[in-house]
């Protein structure tokens, strides 16, 4: 079948921006004292972010719908900071921030490009900064004094069937349905 206009469109900015490419991606021995730095420690894609932010702000992720959370950041924001954070700098100053931005719709994942990195968030919240490092495929670990929190990241991360929740929100609605 042909390929609708929109879906020609989608096609070409996911290959513009890298969407789904499988990366490698250079980071830093944290316990090293003398380490490089990162790139967060020298620039930050701010004008990119926020530009994604701005969008994002009325796309409604579904795993971010799951309750509402006060004051709940922006995803695009984290992941860029997690990966900033992670990332070794380019030798060139000037480089740091595209550098991040290059790799930001990347598949971390595939390759366990961050596996290896622990990353806690100990005042975890609504848990962006969990959701967002999970994705980017790091070792998440979260802590919060807010049991609430810690109810909505648990349910967040959660391995769910997919069928039983269908299941379970049909049930639910034969029973309180008007008949
Ligand atoms: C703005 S939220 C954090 C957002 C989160 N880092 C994220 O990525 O979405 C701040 C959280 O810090 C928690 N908090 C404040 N003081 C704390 C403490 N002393 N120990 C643990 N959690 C604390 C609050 O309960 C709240 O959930």
């Amino acid at each position: 079948m042909a390929k609708t206009k929109k879906q020609q469109l989608e096609e070409q900015i996911a290959k513009l921006v890298g969407a789904g490419n499988e990366v490698e991606i250079e980071t830093v021995d944290f316990s090293d004292p003398n380490r490089p730095k990162t790139v967060l420690e020298i620039d930050f894609p701010i004008l990119p972010v926020n530009q994604v932010s701005a969008i994002e702000g009325n796309a409604g992720k579904p795993i971010y719908q799951m309750s509402k959370w006060w004051a709940r950041r922006r995803s695009s924001v984290f992941r860029s900071m997690l990966l900033a954070a992670a990332m070794k700098a380019p030798d060139n100053p000037i480089n740091a921030a595209k550098s991040v931005w290059d790799v930001y719709y990347a598949n971390h994942q595939k390759k366990g490009a961050l596996k290896h990195l622990k990353v806690a968030d100990i005042f975890m919240g609504g848990g962006t900064t969990i959701v967002e490092g999970s994705r980017l495929g790091m070792q998440m670990y979260g802590n919060d004094l807010n049991p609430v929190a810690w109810l909505v990241v648990k349910n967040e991360l959660a391995n769910v069937d997919l069928e039983e929740v269908i299941r379970l929100a049909e049930h639910i609605e034969s029973e309180v349905s008007h008949k």
